[in-house]
C-alpha cells in the first residue's frame, strides 16, 4: 500500500495521453502547433489522446477513458505490463467518461481474453452495446458494471471512485439534427476520487462550470480538467475547421467566460490541463498562453506525468 510519511494511504496518477481527439500531432493537421510538434519537438511535445491510469498500491491499477493508442501507451508504462505468469494484466477496471472515439476505441486492443471490469453509466453501456464490434470483449471476460450518477463505485480494492454529471453534449458519431449542448446526464461525467480526505478530480471534457460544478470542487487537492482549446474560435482561426469549442461541448481555457476564469476563486490545489486539441498554442512551451496559464496557476499534463495529490 502507497503511503506517506505519516501513513496516509496515497492516490497515484499517471497520465497516459493528454492530447483531445486526434492527437498531437494529428495525422491530417498541419496548423502551427501540429507542424511544431513534427519539426521541434522540444517545443511542442507530441502527445497521445486522453486517458489516465490510478492506482492505490502500485500494484493494482484502473484506467479511466481507452485511447486509440492505448497498446502504445502500456508498452511506455512497466507498471501497466504483465507481471507474473504468461497472461496477466495489473489492469483490473475500466472507467470511460463519455462514448466518444478518443476514450473508448482503445477498448477494442484489448480483446485478449483478460479479465477486467468495464464501468459506464447506462447510457454508455448502451451506446457500446448498440456498436456489436465491441463485443470483441467477451462478456465471461469483461463484466459491463453499470455506474449509477453521483454513486461510489469500488474501482480497484480500497479505491472508491464517484462519478457525476457534467455539462456535456452525446458523442460526435451519435449527433442527429439537433444536438444538446450542456446536458447533464449520463453522456459526459466526471469522476471524484477521494483517499483519505484528499480529493482528484478528472473531468477531460465540460462545456461550462456550474455553480453546482464550482462548489464541489472546492478544497480538492488536484483537478485535472478540460484544455480541449484556448479560444472558442480557434479552430476556426486556424483554418482546420468550423467548429467552435462550445459546438464541441468543451469550454475555452482564457476569456472571461473560460476555465481559468471560472475557477479563479475556487480554492484547488493544484489545477493541471489535460485533453489539450493540437491547435491548442498553450502546447507551445515558449508561447504566451503557456506563460498565461503558468501565471493563473495551471499546469499542462503530459504524457507521462505522475500526480500523486
Ligand atoms: C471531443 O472531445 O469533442 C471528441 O473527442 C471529438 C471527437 O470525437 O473527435
Ligand atoms: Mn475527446
Ligand atoms: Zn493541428
Amino acid at each position: 500500500m502507497k503511503s506517506d510519511a505519516s501513513g496516509a494511504r496515497r492516490l497515484r496518477v499517471r497520465v497516459l495521453g493528454s492530447a483531445a481527439g486526434g492527437g498531437l500531432p494529428q495525422w491530417n493537421c498541419r496548423c502551427r502547433v501540429c507542424r511544431l510538434a513534427r519539426t521541434e519537438p522540444q517545443r511542442v511535445v507530441p502527445r497521445t489522446q486522453s486517458s489516465i491510469a490510478v492506482s492505490i498500491d502500485g500494484e493494482r491499477w484502473a484506467l479511466i477513458n481507452c485511447a486509440p493508442e492505448v497498446l502504445h501507451q502500456l508498452q511506455r508504462e512497466p507498471a501497466l505490463q504483465p507481471g507474473r505468469d504468461d497472461r496477466h494484466t495489473p489492469i483490473q477496471s475500466i472507467l470511460v467518461t463519455n462514448g466518444d472515439v478518443d476514450h473508448v476505441a482503445g477498448l477494442l486492443s484489448l480483446r485478449e481474453r483478460s479479465p477486467f471490469r468495464l464501468h459506464a453509466t447506462p447510457e454508455i453501456h448502451g451506446v457500446l452495446r448498440d456498436n456489436p464490434i465491441f463485443n470483441v470483449l467477451a462478456p465471461d471476460c469483461v463484466e459491463r458494471c453499470d455506474v449509477a450518477l453521483d454513486s461510489r463505485i469500488e474501482l480497484l480494492p480500497g479505491l472508491a471512485a464517484t462519478v457525476f454529471a457534467v455539462p456535456g453534449k452525446t458523442a460526435l458519431y451519435l449527433e442527429g439534427d439537433q444536438v444538446d449542448i450542456g446536458a447533464e446526464g449520463e453522456s459526459t461525467v466526471g469522476i471524484e476520487f477521494d483517499v483519505d480526505g484528499r480529493r482528484l478530480y478528472y473531468i477531460p471534457g465540460c462545456a461550462t462550470v456550474t455553480p453546482r460544478l464550482a462548489a464541489r470542487l472546492e478544497g480538492a487537492a488536484a483537478l485535472l480538467f478540460d484544455g480541449t482549446l484556448w479560444r472558442d474560435d480557434e479552430m476556426v482561426r486556424a483554418g482546420v475547421g468550423q467548429k467552435t469549442g462550445r459546438r464541441m461541448g468543451h469550454m475555452s481555457m482564457s476569456g472571461v467566460d473560460g476555465s481559468m476564469a471560472a475557477l479563479a476563486e475556487v480554492g484547488i490545489k493544484r489545477r493541471i490541463f489535460i485533453h489539450i486539441n493540437n491547435t491548442n498554442p498553450v502546447l507551445i512551451e515558449d508561447s504566451a498562453e503557456r506563460r498565461e496559464a503558468d501565471s493563473a496557476g495551471w499546469e499542462i499534463a503530459f504524457d507521462g506525468m505522475e500526480i500523486t495529490p
